[in-house]
Protein backbone atom coordinates (compact mmCIF):
# COMPACT_ATOMS: atom_id res chain seq x y z
CA UNK A 1 0.00 0.00 0.00
CA UNK A 2 1.27 3.45 -0.83
CA UNK A 3 0.82 6.14 1.26
CA UNK A 4 -1.94 8.88 0.52
CA UNK A 5 -1.60 12.74 1.47
CA UNK A 6 -1.15 15.82 0.80
CA UNK A 7 2.60 16.34 1.95
CA UNK A 8 4.54 18.44 -0.82
CA UNK A 9 7.71 17.84 1.40
CA UNK A 10 7.86 14.61 1.68
CA UNK A 11 6.55 14.21 -2.13
CA UNK A 12 10.31 16.32 -2.83
CA UNK A 13 12.14 14.37 -0.76
CA UNK A 14 11.28 10.91 -1.95
CA UNK A 15 11.58 13.14 -5.61
CA UNK A 16 15.02 14.14 -4.68
CA UNK A 17 16.22 10.30 -3.64
CA UNK A 18 15.24 9.37 -7.25
CA UNK A 19 11.65 7.57 -5.92
CA UNK A 20 8.50 7.82 -7.86
CA UNK A 21 5.35 9.84 -6.42
CA UNK A 22 1.95 9.97 -7.67
CA UNK A 23 0.98 13.29 -8.66
CA UNK A 24 -2.16 14.73 -9.55
CA UNK A 25 -2.84 17.14 -12.13
CA UNK A 26 -5.89 18.76 -13.81
CA UNK A 27 -6.50 15.65 -16.56
CA UNK A 28 -5.19 12.41 -14.89
CA UNK A 29 -3.28 11.36 -12.14
CA UNK A 30 0.71 10.97 -13.05
CA UNK A 31 3.48 8.71 -12.16
CA UNK A 32 6.17 10.86 -11.50
CA UNK A 33 10.29 10.93 -11.37
CA UNK A 34 13.04 13.43 -11.81
CA UNK A 35 13.22 13.54 -15.78
CA UNK A 36 16.79 14.47 -15.06
CA UNK A 37 17.85 11.33 -13.76
CA UNK A 38 18.06 7.96 -15.74
CA UNK A 39 17.93 5.39 -12.65
CA UNK A 40 14.50 7.26 -11.36
CA UNK A 41 12.76 7.46 -15.10
CA UNK A 42 13.64 3.87 -15.53
CA UNK A 43 11.17 3.20 -12.92
CA UNK A 44 8.81 4.62 -14.36
CA UNK A 45 8.97 1.98 -16.87
CA UNK A 46 9.13 -0.93 -15.14
CA UNK A 47 6.60 -0.07 -12.66
CA UNK A 48 4.02 0.91 -15.46
CA UNK A 49 5.59 -1.90 -17.62
CA UNK A 50 5.41 0.20 -20.58
CA UNK A 51 7.67 -0.06 -23.28
CA UNK A 52 10.83 1.78 -23.94
CA UNK A 53 9.30 3.29 -27.28
CA UNK A 54 6.81 5.00 -25.91
CA UNK A 55 8.28 8.43 -24.81
CA UNK A 56 7.08 10.46 -21.18
CA UNK A 57 5.90 13.81 -20.80
CA UNK A 58 8.03 16.16 -18.51
CA UNK A 59 6.07 18.51 -16.56
CA UNK A 60 7.91 22.16 -16.10
CA UNK A 61 6.34 24.82 -13.36
CA UNK A 62 5.67 27.71 -15.50
CA UNK A 63 6.08 28.42 -19.43
CA UNK A 64 9.72 30.08 -18.64
CA UNK A 65 11.09 26.76 -17.72
CA UNK A 66 10.55 25.43 -21.21
CA UNK A 67 13.67 27.07 -22.84
CA UNK A 68 15.92 24.97 -19.99
CA UNK A 69 14.97 21.64 -21.86
CA UNK A 70 14.47 22.90 -25.34
CA UNK A 71 16.62 24.28 -28.18
CA UNK A 72 13.81 26.90 -29.03
CA UNK A 73 10.02 27.47 -29.13
CA UNK A 74 8.56 28.46 -32.57
CA UNK A 75 5.88 31.31 -32.41
CA UNK A 76 2.75 29.03 -32.79
CA UNK A 77 3.89 27.14 -29.51
CA UNK A 78 4.77 30.32 -27.84
CA UNK A 79 0.76 31.49 -28.72
CA UNK A 80 -0.40 28.19 -27.43
CA UNK A 81 1.58 28.44 -24.33
CA UNK A 82 0.51 31.64 -23.70
CA UNK A 83 -3.04 31.48 -24.02
CA UNK A 84 -3.43 27.36 -22.59
CA UNK A 85 -0.74 27.25 -19.96
CA UNK A 86 -1.10 25.70 -17.58
CA UNK A 87 -3.63 23.60 -18.69
CA UNK A 88 -4.39 20.39 -20.57
CA UNK A 89 -1.64 20.99 -23.60
CA UNK A 90 1.26 18.84 -24.24
CA UNK A 91 3.48 20.59 -26.84
CA UNK A 92 6.26 18.39 -29.15
CA UNK A 93 9.98 20.84 -29.31
CA UNK A 94 13.08 19.77 -30.39
CA UNK A 95 14.59 18.77 -26.92
CA UNK A 96 17.88 20.10 -25.46
CA UNK A 97 20.81 17.38 -24.69
CA UNK A 98 19.74 17.76 -20.57
CA UNK A 99 16.64 15.65 -21.52
CA UNK A 100 17.71 12.02 -21.37
CA UNK A 101 17.29 9.76 -24.70
CA UNK A 102 14.86 7.48 -22.06
CA UNK A 103 12.72 10.11 -21.62
CA UNK A 104 11.54 10.74 -25.47
CA UNK A 105 12.52 7.45 -26.39
CA UNK A 106 15.23 8.37 -28.71
CA UNK A 107 12.90 10.71 -31.00
CA UNK A 108 14.55 14.30 -30.98
CA UNK A 109 11.29 16.30 -29.48
CA UNK A 110 10.36 16.20 -25.77
CA UNK A 111 6.90 16.60 -25.26
CA UNK A 112 6.67 19.58 -22.73
CA UNK A 113 3.55 20.03 -20.70
CA UNK A 114 2.53 22.44 -17.54
CA UNK A 115 -0.25 21.72 -15.76
CA UNK A 116 -3.08 23.86 -14.30
CA UNK A 117 -3.07 22.08 -10.58
CA UNK A 118 -2.50 23.98 -7.37
CA UNK A 119 -0.33 21.08 -5.21
CA UNK A 120 1.61 20.44 -8.17
CA UNK A 121 2.36 23.47 -9.02
CA UNK A 122 3.67 24.36 -5.64
CA UNK A 123 5.71 21.03 -6.28
CA UNK A 124 7.14 21.74 -9.15
CA UNK A 125 8.07 25.41 -8.11
CA UNK A 126 10.11 23.69 -5.04
CA UNK A 127 12.17 21.27 -7.13
CA UNK A 128 14.94 22.15 -9.12
CA UNK A 129 14.22 19.34 -11.97
CA UNK A 130 10.91 18.85 -13.97
CA UNK A 131 9.23 15.56 -13.02
CA UNK A 132 8.83 12.86 -16.55
CA UNK A 133 5.37 11.74 -15.57
CA UNK A 134 3.18 9.49 -17.67
CA UNK A 135 -0.56 8.39 -16.52
CA UNK A 136 -0.52 6.16 -13.21
CA UNK A 137 -1.72 3.29 -14.83
CA UNK A 138 -0.40 -0.11 -15.67
CA UNK A 139 0.44 0.38 -19.71
CA UNK A 140 -2.49 -0.03 -22.12
CA UNK A 141 -5.19 0.91 -19.45
CA UNK A 142 -7.58 3.34 -18.36
CA UNK A 143 -5.87 6.50 -16.99
CA UNK A 144 -6.69 7.05 -13.25
CA UNK A 145 -8.31 10.53 -12.22
CA UNK A 146 -8.48 9.70 -8.39
CA UNK A 147 -6.04 9.13 -6.02
CA UNK A 148 -7.77 5.22 -4.99
CA UNK A 149 -7.32 4.62 -9.02
CA UNK A 150 -3.36 4.69 -8.53
CA UNK A 151 -3.73 2.99 -5.05
CA UNK A 152 -5.74 -0.01 -6.62
CA UNK A 153 -3.17 -0.57 -9.95
CA UNK A 154 0.02 0.80 -8.40
CA UNK A 155 -0.22 1.11 -4.99
CA UNK A 156 1.72 -1.98 -4.00
CA UNK A 157 4.83 -0.56 -6.44
CA UNK A 158 4.84 3.43 -4.96
CA UNK A 159 5.77 4.95 -1.98
CA UNK A 160 4.08 8.06 -2.07
CA UNK A 161 0.33 8.89 -3.73
CA UNK A 162 0.09 13.39 -3.74
CA UNK A 163 -3.67 13.48 -2.86
CA UNK A 164 -5.01 16.09 -4.91
CA UNK A 165 -8.35 15.01 -5.18
CA UNK A 166 -10.50 14.42 -8.47
CA UNK A 167 -9.19 15.52 -11.51
CA UNK A 168 -10.97 18.53 -12.86
CA UNK A 169 -10.43 17.86 -16.90
CA UNK A 170 -10.76 13.68 -16.79
CA UNK A 171 -8.87 13.30 -20.25
CA UNK A 172 -5.46 13.53 -20.65
CA UNK A 173 -3.79 16.93 -22.53
CA UNK A 174 -3.95 17.17 -26.16
CA UNK A 175 -0.92 16.44 -27.67
CA UNK A 176 0.09 18.95 -30.35
CA UNK A 177 3.51 19.39 -32.65
CA UNK A 178 4.89 21.10 -34.95
CA UNK A 179 5.82 19.09 -38.66
CA UNK A 180 7.11 21.26 -41.91
CA UNK A 181 5.67 24.73 -39.88
CA UNK A 182 2.46 22.81 -39.79
CA UNK A 183 0.72 22.65 -36.39
CA UNK A 184 -0.57 18.78 -35.94
CA UNK A 185 -2.77 17.69 -32.83
CA UNK A 186 -1.24 14.49 -32.34
CA UNK A 187 -3.89 13.24 -29.65
CA UNK A 188 -7.24 14.61 -28.63
CA UNK A 189 -7.59 15.55 -25.15
CA UNK A 190 -8.57 18.10 -22.48
CA UNK A 191 -7.93 21.09 -24.39
CA UNK A 192 -10.50 21.22 -27.43
CA UNK A 193 -9.30 21.23 -31.27
CA UNK A 194 -11.59 24.30 -31.48
CA UNK A 195 -10.17 26.33 -28.47
CA UNK A 196 -6.52 25.83 -30.58
CA UNK A 197 -8.00 26.76 -33.79
CA UNK A 198 -9.37 29.80 -32.49
CA UNK A 199 -6.37 30.70 -31.01
CA UNK A 200 -3.90 29.77 -33.80
CA UNK A 201 -6.11 29.22 -37.17
CA UNK A 202 -6.54 25.96 -38.98
CA UNK A 203 -4.74 23.00 -37.65
CA UNK A 204 -4.01 18.98 -38.68
CA UNK A 205 -5.34 16.73 -36.84
CA UNK A 206 -4.06 13.37 -37.10
CA UNK A 207 -4.62 11.41 -33.95
CA UNK A 208 -4.90 8.13 -35.68
CA UNK A 209 -3.12 4.24 -35.09
CA UNK A 210 -0.24 2.85 -37.33
CA UNK A 211 1.89 0.51 -36.51
CA UNK A 212 4.63 3.01 -35.21
CA UNK A 213 2.82 5.97 -34.38
CA UNK A 214 4.37 9.15 -33.24
CA UNK A 215 2.54 9.73 -29.80
CA UNK A 216 1.61 5.66 -29.05
CA UNK A 217 -1.44 7.37 -27.63
CA UNK A 218 -2.67 6.51 -30.86
CA UNK A 219 -2.18 2.58 -30.59
CA UNK A 220 -6.06 1.53 -31.16
CA UNK A 221 -6.36 -0.23 -28.30
CA UNK A 222 -4.44 2.25 -25.75
CA UNK A 223 -7.00 3.24 -22.67
CA UNK A 224 -8.82 -0.07 -22.51
CA UNK A 225 -11.16 -0.93 -19.37
CA UNK A 226 -11.43 -4.22 -18.47
CA UNK A 227 -14.07 -5.64 -20.10
CA UNK A 228 -14.84 -5.63 -23.55
CA UNK A 229 -16.46 -2.47 -24.63
CA UNK A 230 -18.99 -2.19 -28.03
CA UNK A 231 -19.81 1.23 -29.16
CA UNK A 232 -23.09 2.37 -31.22
CA UNK A 233 -26.93 3.17 -30.65
CA UNK A 234 -28.03 0.91 -27.23
CA UNK A 235 -31.26 0.66 -28.22
CA UNK A 236 -29.66 -1.62 -31.33
CA UNK A 237 -26.89 -3.25 -29.33
CA UNK A 238 -29.32 -4.58 -26.99
CA UNK A 239 -30.92 -6.65 -29.61
CA UNK A 240 -27.61 -8.20 -29.49
CA UNK A 241 -26.33 -8.49 -26.35
CA UNK A 242 -28.86 -9.60 -23.00
CA UNK A 243 -29.57 -6.95 -21.09
CA UNK A 244 -28.69 -8.89 -17.66
CA UNK A 245 -25.14 -9.12 -19.00
CA UNK A 246 -24.49 -5.79 -20.18
CA UNK A 247 -23.31 -2.92 -18.63
CA UNK A 248 -24.71 0.70 -20.11
CA UNK A 249 -22.67 3.40 -20.95
CA UNK A 250 -24.61 6.16 -22.04
CA UNK A 251 -24.10 10.06 -22.43
CA UNK A 252 -27.57 11.84 -20.70
CA UNK A 253 -29.98 8.63 -21.21
CA UNK A 254 -31.52 6.89 -18.45
CA UNK A 255 -32.68 3.35 -19.68
CA UNK A 256 -33.09 2.32 -16.18
CA UNK A 257 -31.02 -0.36 -15.48
CA UNK A 258 -28.92 -1.51 -12.73
CA UNK A 259 -26.12 -1.69 -14.47
CA UNK A 260 -25.64 1.95 -16.47
CA UNK A 261 -23.77 4.82 -15.54
CA UNK A 262 -25.02 7.91 -16.93
CA UNK A 263 -21.83 10.31 -17.55
CA UNK A 264 -23.84 13.19 -17.57
CA UNK A 265 -27.38 13.58 -16.85
CA UNK A 266 -27.86 17.23 -17.64
CA UNK A 267 -25.89 16.39 -21.25
CA UNK A 268 -22.65 18.35 -20.05
CA UNK A 269 -19.80 17.40 -22.34
CA UNK A 270 -17.38 19.31 -19.48
CA UNK A 271 -19.10 16.67 -16.81
CA UNK A 272 -18.88 13.60 -19.14
CA UNK A 273 -15.19 14.02 -19.40
CA UNK A 274 -14.60 14.16 -15.86
CA UNK A 275 -16.31 11.14 -15.03
CA UNK A 276 -15.46 9.05 -18.32
CA UNK A 277 -12.57 7.17 -16.75
CA UNK A 278 -14.07 6.66 -13.39
CA UNK A 279 -17.04 4.86 -15.43
CA UNK A 280 -14.89 2.60 -16.97
CA UNK A 281 -13.37 1.43 -14.18
CA UNK A 282 -17.03 1.16 -12.30
CA UNK A 283 -18.00 -1.39 -14.97
CA UNK A 284 -15.03 -3.73 -14.07
CA UNK A 285 -16.58 -4.59 -10.85
CA UNK A 286 -20.54 -5.26 -12.09
CA UNK A 287 -21.40 -8.77 -12.88
CA UNK A 288 -21.48 -7.63 -16.17
CA UNK A 289 -19.89 -9.52 -19.63
CA UNK A 290 -19.83 -6.41 -21.93
CA UNK A 291 -19.96 -2.30 -21.72
CA UNK A 292 -22.68 -1.31 -24.20
CA UNK A 293 -21.62 2.69 -24.51
CA UNK A 294 -22.82 5.11 -27.16
CA UNK A 295 -20.89 8.17 -28.91
CA UNK A 296 -21.30 11.55 -26.97
CA UNK A 297 -21.99 14.77 -29.30
CA UNK A 298 -18.73 15.36 -31.49
CA UNK A 299 -18.33 18.97 -30.73
CA UNK A 300 -14.92 20.34 -28.11
CA UNK A 301 -14.18 17.57 -25.66
CA UNK A 302 -16.82 15.39 -26.95
CA UNK A 303 -14.60 14.36 -30.19
CA UNK A 304 -11.67 13.61 -27.08
CA UNK A 305 -14.41 11.38 -25.39
CA UNK A 306 -15.52 9.67 -28.93
CA UNK A 307 -11.86 9.04 -29.86
CA UNK A 308 -11.25 6.99 -26.17
CA UNK A 309 -14.22 5.27 -26.63
CA UNK A 310 -13.52 4.44 -30.09
CA UNK A 311 -9.76 3.42 -28.46
CA UNK A 312 -11.04 1.29 -25.78
CA UNK A 313 -13.77 -0.92 -27.88
CA UNK A 314 -10.61 -1.71 -30.17
CA UNK A 315 -8.53 -4.98 -30.08
CA UNK A 316 -10.65 -6.89 -27.92
O1 LIG B 1 -2.45 14.70 -19.37
C1 LIG B 1 -1.43 14.08 -19.60
O2 LIG B 1 -0.76 14.24 -20.63
C2 LIG B 1 -0.94 13.09 -18.53
C3 LIG B 1 -0.57 13.88 -17.28
C4 LIG B 1 0.04 13.01 -16.22
O3 LIG B 1 0.26 14.96 -17.62
N1 LIG B 1 0.14 12.31 -19.03
C5 LIG B 1 -0.04 11.35 -19.97
O4 LIG B 1 1.12 10.68 -20.26
O5 LIG B 1 -1.10 11.11 -20.49
P1 LIG B 1 1.15 9.30 -21.07
O6 LIG B 1 2.58 8.90 -21.04
O7 LIG B 1 0.18 8.37 -20.49
O8 LIG B 1 0.79 9.71 -22.51
C6 LIG B 1 1.64 10.60 -23.16
C7 LIG B 1 1.66 10.38 -24.63
C8 LIG B 1 2.25 9.05 -24.94
O9 LIG B 1 1.41 8.34 -25.81
C9 LIG B 1 3.56 9.42 -25.56
O10 LIG B 1 3.94 8.54 -26.54
C10 LIG B 1 3.34 10.81 -26.14
O11 LIG B 1 2.52 11.38 -25.19
N2 LIG B 1 4.60 11.51 -26.20
C11 LIG B 1 5.34 11.91 -25.15
N3 LIG B 1 6.50 12.43 -25.56
C12 LIG B 1 6.49 12.37 -26.90
C13 LIG B 1 7.42 12.73 -27.92
N4 LIG B 1 8.61 13.25 -27.62
N5 LIG B 1 7.07 12.54 -29.19
C14 LIG B 1 5.89 11.99 -29.50
N6 LIG B 1 4.97 11.61 -28.60
C15 LIG B 1 5.27 11.80 -27.32
MG1 LIG C 1 -1.14 6.95 -20.53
Amino acid sequence: MAEIGNDIEKAKYLLEQGELVAIPTETVYGLAANALNVSAVTKIFEVKNRPHFDPLIVHVPHAGATLRYVTAINDKAKQLANAFWPGPLTLLLEKQPVIPDLVTSGLPNVGIRCPAHPLTGSLLEVLDFPLAAPSANPFGYVSPTRPEHVEEQLGSKIAYILDGGVCEVGLESTIVGFDNGETVVYRMGGLSIESIQKEIGNVRVQVHSSSNPKAPGQLQSHYAPGKKLVVGKIEELLQLYPAHESGLLTFNKDFNSPYQIILSPTGKLEEAAQNLFTALRGFDKMPIEVILAEFVPDVGLGKAINDRLRRASAGR
